[in-house]
């Protein structure tokens, strides 16, 4: 990891599974960190500038089958440059924290281990795109798939079903994916049980949090 000047922000993602608590569990962490006196910026891939927002619609949506699954890696790096180019770094430099609905760790998931392009090849696209930079913290939802996959969906984007349509034995690859990825970089990498209550859950985050970033709630 790139050490970041003690003035920058903080730049934490969060990962999973389809259903894994992501999206719910990213909002309360911002709302916490808001009460905290911190500024803090809400962001998620694929997207979270104008042309990766394009970018995003390429891959959330239509035939499981669209894309060659190295031109789909590509993609998901061009839109993660925009991300990080135009929108990550910039906030970070300016002391606000970041908190990230997916970040790179998805591409090794979903393209590397679920699609079979393998952890070397998503590797060297990642440094290619972004050098170095890497998360201060990635917390990793863990859950069975059809677990996840069964929690109503709890999103504005109705068509975005592409990877959710990605069969039993793909999203079994991706959740060991993103088990190895923890494995293997436990300095930057907590995972929690994401089938617990979302009480739970998100009192896990916040120790770890807390416990990895030095944050203490406000009065607290
Ligand atoms: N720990 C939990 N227990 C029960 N339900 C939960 C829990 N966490 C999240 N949910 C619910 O599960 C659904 C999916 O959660 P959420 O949208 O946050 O997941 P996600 O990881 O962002 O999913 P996706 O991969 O589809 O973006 C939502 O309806 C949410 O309220
Ligand atoms: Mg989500």
């Amino acid at each position: 990891m790139t050490e970041r000047d003690q003035s920058a922000g903080r730049f934490i993602t969060f990962e999973g599974g389809e259903g894994s608590g992501k999206s719910t569990t990213t909002a309360a962490l911002v709302t916490s960190l808001s009460a905290s006196g911190l500024s803090v910026l809400a962001t998620r891939e694929p997207g979270g500038a104008p042309g990766a927002e394009h970018i995003r619609s390429l891959l959330v949506s239509g035939a499981v089958d669209r894309w060659d699954p190295m031109a789909e890696a590509l993609l998901h790096f061009a839109a993660r440059r925009e991300h990080l180019e135009h929108t990550i770094r910039p906030a970070l430099e300016d002391g606000t924290w970041v908190v990230c609905d997916r970040f790179y760790d998805s591409t090794m998931a979903y393209q590397g281990y679920g699609q079979g392009l393998g952890p070397v090849a998503v590797r060297n696209l990642q440094f290619v795109a972004l050098g170095d930079f890497a998360p201060d913290l990635t917390i990793v939802l863990d859950i069975p798939p059809q677990d996840g996959l069964g929690r109503e969906i709890n999103s504005d984007a109705s068509d975005e079903t592409r990877y959710g349509r990605m069969g039993a034995e793909f999203h079994a690859r991706v959740r060991d994916g993103f088990l190895a990825i923890a494995a293997a970089e436990p300095d930057r990498c907590v995972v929690i049980d994401a089938a617990q209550s979302l009480d739970d859950v998100q009192d896990a985050i916040w120790q770890t949090v807390s416990d990895r970033l030095g944050v203490t709630s406000h009065g607290g």
